[in-house]
């Protein structure tokens, strides 16, 4: 059986992906050449964005990535989460620039922005694949963004289901079946 069989609508298409990853890779050259920034990848979702973004972007970077969780139900209540996975380096003086496939609450980049800016690094900014402006509760700025997204279930380009579709070359909604 294949993946797309369970996809009831593509959303984002892989060309226009690649067309705006693009797009945003260039501004983000302007943007931080000659600052050798530490960009930084949030798995396990961030993880084709990252790649794609970084091959175009024709700069000096250096590279890492985290991984972080949420604190089961506390999420909702307290924001905290929970670092499995540090950085290798120090971000002393850096600029930082997280990358992630998806913002919905905010409090996961909220919470890694107010603990690198107390590790004192230069700056924090955010670029995402795919923002749900819906479902913020926090005040984030979102500095750079590929797509806006309406308050659906996606998968995709990173993006699971119970670990799944994370493969698909594509941002889709799920056929509702798949989870009821
Ligand atoms: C998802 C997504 C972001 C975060 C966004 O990750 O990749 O990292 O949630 O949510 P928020 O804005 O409400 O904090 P998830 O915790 O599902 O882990 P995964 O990337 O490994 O799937
Ligand atoms: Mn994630
Ligand atoms: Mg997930």
């Amino acid at each position: 059986m294949k993946m797309d069989d369970n996809i009831k609508e593509v959303l984002i298409a892989e060309d226009e992906i690649q067309k705006k990853t693009k797009e945003v890779a260039q501004i983000l050259s302007d943007e931080y050449r000659d600052k050798n920034p530490l960009v930084v990848g949030i798995l396990k979702g961030a993880l084709p964005f990252m790649a794609d973004l970084i091959k175009e972007m024709d700069i000096f970077l250096e590279y890492d990535m985290m991984d972080v969780s949420s604190y089961g139900t506390a999420k909702a209540s307290s924001g905290e989460v929970k670092i499995i996975k540090d950085l290798d380096s120090s971000v002393e003086n850096r600029d930082v620039l997280i990358v992630e496939d998806i913002i919905d609450t905010g409090r996961t980049l909220k919470y890694l922005q107010d603990m690198l800016i107390r590790r004192n690094a230069k700056s924090v900014r955010f670029v995402t694949l795919l923002d749900k402006p819906s479902g913020r509760v926090t005040d984030l700025t979102v500095d750079w963004k590929c797509f806006n997204i309406p308050d659906e279930f996606v998968v995709g380009y990173g993006l699971d289901y119970r670990e799944n579709y994370r493969n698909l070359p594509y941002v889709g909604i799920l056929k509702e079946e798949v989870y009821y």
